[in-house]
Order: structure tokens, then sequence, then C-alpha cells
């Protein structure tokens, strides 16, 4: 058992709203404030004078200088398995040129495929532990990684194999999701409903059967998979037994609804939602994630969040990180940006961030500083919890612990 601190301030997030919009003034906020830990979890959050007073034999983790402690981030969307880079299809886009321009030229999703089928197996997996790695120095201390550049029953299961194998070179917890559904791959012969139909008879029973995900994803779009399609996969692969989440309302509208008449635990993207889909979604369980930094990628507008938060929504920030559309991967930039462009509250920023993005992934154990939460948390050099999203980014943790553990 240890205790941690002191710090500046102990940003608990703790007993705040689900859904729906919260006041900076909600937070609960600990001066000169410490976690005890204990096996991983935290076992009593508060004054650090206090702690020690309560828990004499506790061995203390002394921190110098002013500092913030919030919970560790969690990334609940994610491509960061793959191999190769999409700089080509990027130079493209900023110099003008269409989305069917750069997939004629061998760009979009269908290249990271080929780039991802022909890696090493073993590369693969530590070059995804390597972003792992990179997402904890910057706080992310749980991170959700889809298949999906596989795109044949062999490749995807190499794919979750790969991320199963990364888990062995990074403390960061990994959640994977199978996404092959991400597009009809181009060698496959039949048509969009024969590939769906392969998936489900000779992908998702051994990914099942071997552990490799419990969650299902598809991108529901105009250039990859229509809404009815969309709606049998998932009813389908919920009747195995897979939890629900969908790549939605991107580019146009059908995935979110879809999303919710399935029960999928979250519609992520909503980039072209309006009020009939925001609406829908604030009457459901379905957590909406907004995705600022493919928004950024590819120089598209923000997801509806304000909106979406204004009806009564649980939003959930995320960064898709993946090679073609959102290769910064730097969830806490894109979040301040989100947040400055929405008018999001410094709250629901970091809300999104943490405990409604432990929520799209149905973790219950995280998100925030509470007893009996995963001791998953950062500590930034500031003594005003204010400072973190005010840099925009470029403040970062001084330290993240895992599980209780510093790694950094
Ligand atoms: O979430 N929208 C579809 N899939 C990814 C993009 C993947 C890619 O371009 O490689 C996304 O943005
Ligand atoms: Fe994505």
């Amino acid at each position: 058992m240890k205790r941690i601190g002191p710090f500046s301030q102990v940003v608990t997030l703790r007993r705040l709203p689900l859904k729906g919009p919260i006041a900076d003034d909600q937070l609960e906020i600990i001066t000169n404030g410490g976690i005890v830990v204990d096996n991983g979890y935290v076992r009593a959050v508060g004054r650090f004078d206090e702690l020690g007073r309560g828990y004499p034999h506790a061995a203390i983790e002394e921190i110098h200088g002013n500092h913030t402690l919030v919970p560790g981030f969690i990334d609940c969307h994610t491509h960061i398995c793959f191999a190769g880079n999409r700089a080509r299809d990027y130079a493209m886009r900023v110099a003008g040129r269409s989305y069917l321009d750069i997939a004629a030229a061998g760009g979009g999703i269908w290249d990271s495929v080929l780039q991802t089928r022909a890696a090493d197996p073993h590369e693969l997996a530590l070059s995804t532990a390597g972003r792992a790695n990179r997402l904890l120095q910057a706080g992310v201390t749980s991170i959700e990684v889809k298949s999906g550049y596989g795109l044949s029953a062999d490749s995807e299961l190499a794919m979750l194999r790969a991320i199963a194998k990364a888990r062995e070179h990074t403390p960061a917890d990994l959640i994977p999701t199978c996404l092959a559904a991400h597009m009809k791959p181009r060698d496959f012969s039949g048509d969009e409903s024969a590939y769906i139909d392969h998936i489900l008879m000779d992908l998702l029973p051994v990914v099942r059967n071997e552990g490799l995900a419990q969650r299902v994803d598809i991108f529901i779009e105009a250039s990859a998979f229509k809404p009815s399609n969309g709606r049998y996969y998932l009813q389908k692969a919920k009747s195995l037994g897979f939890v629900l989440t969908v790549h939605a309302d991107q580019f146009s509208t059908g995935g979110a609804e879809v999303a919710v008449q399935c029960g999928a635990v979250s519609a992520d993207h909503l980039e072209a939602s309006t009020d009939q889909q925001i609406n829908l979604l604030s009457r459901s369980n379905t957590v909406a994630v907004v995705l600022p930094g493919a928004s950024m990628g590819l120089g598209m507008g923000f997801a509806p969040a304000r909106r979406l938060l204004n009806a009564g929504a649980c939003v959930a920030i995320a960064s898709d990180w993946n090679p073609g559309s959102a290769p910064m991967g730097d969830l806490l930039t894109q979040a301040a940006v989100l947040g400055a462009y929405e008018k999001l509250t410094l709250a629901e920023t970091l809300a999104g961030l943490t405990f409604r993005a432990a929520m799209a992934l149905k973790l219950s154990d995280r998100g925030t500083l509470d007893v009996g939460s995963l001791a998953d948390v950062q500590a930034y050099p500031t003594a005003d919890y204010r400072d973190i999203l005010y840099n925009q980014g470029s403040l970062k943790p001084m330290y993240t612990w895992k599980k209780g553990i510093r790694c950094q």
C-alpha cells in the first residue's frame, strides 16, 4: 500500500452526470490532495495529510512541486494496429484532390490493407505497442484498438493476434475490436452481403472461440456498408455474443439510427448527424463518440458535440488514430481544440476523455478517481487544472501511473 502526493489539486471527476451538460463548478477539486493505492486500485482519495493519519503505515511516494492529478485518459476509438503510412493521401488531399482521385491513385483504406497484410506479425505487434506507449506517455492508460486493415478471415485474425501480442509490450490496457466490416475488400469476388456472411460464418466464431475480441464494429457509409446490411450484420453479431459499436454518420446519415436500433454501446464520428440523429442518440443508451482528429486530418467540420450534450447525450472524445484520416494521434490536443470550437466546458471535455469514454467501452472500473477504481492516474505540472486544456495539448503529464505503477 502507498500514499501518493501531495498534489496541488486532485480532480476526481466522480459523482458527475453520466449524460448531458456539466458545469465546471460541479467538479470536485481536492486541494493538497493525494490518493492511497493498494494492489493497483484506489483505496482512498482525500487531503494528503488526512490520508496520512488514516493510513499511517502506507509507504509514501512523494511528489515535489506543483502538480494536478486527474484520472488517466481512455481512448475509446483507435486504429493503431497498422503498417506503413499514407502521407501521399495527405499530400493529395491538401492539394485539393478528391476522395475518388486518391482511391484511384492507390490510396485510401485499401492501401493500408495491402501494407498491413504484407507486414511481419511481430513487427506489427511491436509498432502497435509503440503507438500505445506514445499514448501512455500522454496520459492515456486504456486504449481501444480495431482490426480492419486485414479484411480477410486470415488477415483479420493476424491483426487481432498482433493486438493481443502488443499487450506484452505495453503497460496500457488494449481493448480489441473486430472491424472486419471496414469496407468490402477489393479482392473479394461476391457482393457486400456475401462478404458480411463470410465474416459471420468464417471469422467471428474463431474470434469468439480464441477470445480475440468481444466487440464488433462496422463502417456504415455510402462508400462502405449500407444501413440495411449493417443492421443485419450487427444483429447476427449480437446473437453471437459480441458488444456492438458503429462508425456512423461520418459523411452521410444512416449509421447512428442502426446503432441505436441494434443497441450498440457507441456510435462514433457523427460529423453529418442532424437534429434527428442527435435526438435519437440522446434518448438512447448509445454513447456518442466524437473524433476531432478525423475532422482535423480530413479538414472537415467537427461533430456537433455541443448540440449532442445539450440534447442530453453521453459524449465521449477519442483520437481515431489511423494512418489515413487521423494521423496525429494526440488525443489531448484534439479534445482541447474541439472544446474551443464547440464551446465545451472544461468539465465536459475531461468527462469525454475519462468516465464517459469508459462507458463507451463498458468499463466500470476506471475513468474517475474514486475508492475502488483502478489506480490509472496522471499528473500535470501545474497548480490549476484549467491549464491542462488551456495549453491545448502542449502541457503534457509529468507522471503517469498504470494500476498504481509509475510508467514515467
Ligand atoms: O475512422 N471511417 C472509416 N475508417 C477510419 C479511416 C480509416 C482509414 O482511412 O484508414 C476512420 O476515420
Ligand atoms: Fe475510426
